[in-house]
């Protein structure tokens, strides 16, 4: 292929992505900005592979990797089940970062087109950023895999004196920046990219061991801008205008997402990225550990039949769906109960917050795959005034984000984010198969409100059983 065609093919793959990110904004365009996305990548990898830069002899080579890679990614998201999509994409985003910071060792050992003067500093200076936000990516993302898959714990490392600790790592990588730059050989630069490499390991896994279980959703966004520019770093070493724009367009949509996140859990975002959020005020003296509270008074459970009576005699009834939605896989029944209430006359409404599940959007990908229609799908801010006015606010496998704790207990861990409030409405029933705590670790308060029914089980076999007594 000519570099013209290259170029030509490049500049229409950038074009079909900016497209993509365009549609993907919006749940009707989803699915067409997904499409735009694989054709892009697509003529992208062709134009590579097949580009101009690419010599006979390095073609086999690029060939078996992209097949042994294609086969390893092609099975792994067969078989991923849909509630561990947020480990997968963290483990991926931590692939691009190690990817990153190979290319950077690659481009320093490479010397066959030498650089001089200024050329070479900036090279220099693109290799050394380079492994830097590539190795902070890589263990970052590995932090975040195992926190998202349960194997590290969610409570938040508090190492003392960590911010001081950061800033010394900064201040290390600074330093050592500086020799990298001076050094005459390539074997007098390796030292410092070895320390730097070594930092930029731990800063990764300190940063995201310091944040609490109820902080992740806007680690796991901003691991993704960081997986952006890791890629327009490697872009910048290898000269490739594509991967530029494309790391720019991932980092700074990946930016403005974690942005997003922060505003809608009321926090601030250079607190979380410093570490320590979510881990609570100090618990006033004689105080149990909020995870392994006792339950801290009476619940009333209730029955499906009794929840289906209830439902029947509503006017307006908002469903709250969580994680515990997406483990149980209940969507589909949850749309057939909407129908048959609705059939009914009764207005059935769902709320959606922010960081319902595991991954942005997770319940509202469930409930599109359940084909519910988007004008019911309702986003916290837009529903949260609706509750007073509600008869039964259903909550299905939902926990840290119905908690009142984080708007009436300011030393509890998740103070200050916004919840939707559900015990406003006349009666709330909380579907889940026990009082265990949600992925924050929190107990939740709103169990024990007198207008609180507690429906026991496996949300998709409650829901079942709901379903055949609102027929029966
Ligand atoms: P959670 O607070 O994690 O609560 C989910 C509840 O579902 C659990 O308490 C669990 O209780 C229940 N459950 C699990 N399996 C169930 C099943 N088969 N049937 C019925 N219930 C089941 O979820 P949430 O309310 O959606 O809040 C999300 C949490 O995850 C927030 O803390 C958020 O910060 C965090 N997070 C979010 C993201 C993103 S980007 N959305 C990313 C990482 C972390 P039982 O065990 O008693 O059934």
């Amino acid at each position: 292929m000519s570099a013209n065609l290259a170029t030509v093919s490049y500049i229409g793959a950038t074009i079909l992505f900016i497209l993509s990110l365009g549609g993907l904004s919006n749940q009707e365009s989803a699915r067409r900005g997904n499409l735009f996305g694989m054709i892009g990548m697509t003529i992208a990898v062709v134009a590579t592979v097949f580009g101009p830069r690419v010599t006979g002899a390095g073609l086999p080579w690029i060939i078996g990797a992209m097949a042994i890679g294609g086969t390893v990614g092609l099975v792994a998201a067969r078989k991923v089940q849909m509630t561990q999509m947020p480990e997968l994409v963290a483990l991926m985003h931590s692939l691009v970062g190690l990817a990153a910071a190979l290319v950077g060792f690659a481009s320093y050992i490479d010397t066959s087109s030498p650089m001089v003067g200024a050329e070479k500093t900036i090279h220099e200076v693109e290799i050394y950023v380079g492994i830097l936000i590539g190795v902070v990516t890589f263990s970052g993302s590995l932090i975040a895999f195992g926190k998202l898959a349960g194997k590290i714990g969610g409570k938040p490392l508090l190492l003392p004196g960590r911010h001081w600790l950061n800033l010394a790592g900064l201040l290390i990588v600074i330093w050592f920046g500086r020799e990298f730059l001076n050094a005459h050989t390539v074997a007098d630069g390796m030292t410092p990219l070895i320390v730097l490499t070594v930092i930029s390991l731990l800063f990764g896994v300190h940063m995201v061991m310091a944040i609490g279980g109820a902080d992740m959703p806007v680690v796991v966004s901003m691991l993704n801008s960081y997986s952006g520019w890791a890629a327009a770093a490697t872009g910048f070493m290898l000269s490739n205008d594509l991967l530029i724009v494309v790391g720019a367009l991932v980092g700074s949509s990946g930016a403005i997402l974690s942005y997003i996140m922060c505003r809608a859990m009321n926090r601030n975002f250079v607190s979380v990225i410093a570490g320590g959020f979510g881990s609570g005020a100090p618990a006033p003296k004689g105080a149990k550990d909020a995870a392994s509270a006792e339950p801290a008074g009476e619940v009333s459970p209730i029955n499906a039949a009794e929840t289906a009576e209830l439902l029947r005699e509503s006017k307006n009834v908002i469903i709250v769906p969580g994680y515990g939605m997406a483990v149980a896989q209940a969507q589909h029944t949850v749309f057939e109960i909407t129908k048959t209430l609705r059939e009914k006359g009764v207005n059935v409404r769902f709320g959606i917050h922010p960081v319902a599940g595991r991954m942005p959007g997770h319940m509202n990908v469930l409930l599109a795959e359940a084909k519910v229609p988007y004008d019911i799908v309702m986003e916290m801010d837009e529903i949260n005034e609706d509750f007073p006015d509600t008869d039964v606010a259903m909550v299905i496998g939902a926990n840290d984000i119905v908690n009142p704790s984080a708007a009436e207990d300011p030393t509890s861990p998740i103070a200050g984010m916004p919840v939707l409030e559900v015990w406003k409405a006349k009666t709330t029933v909380v579907m889940k198969r026990s009082m265990a705590s949600g992925y924050a670790g929190v107990d939740n308060p709103l169990f024990y409100k007198e207008n609180n029914r507690m429906l026991f089980g496996d949300a998709k076999k409650m829901l079942d059983e709901v379903l055949i007594a609102l027929h029966g």
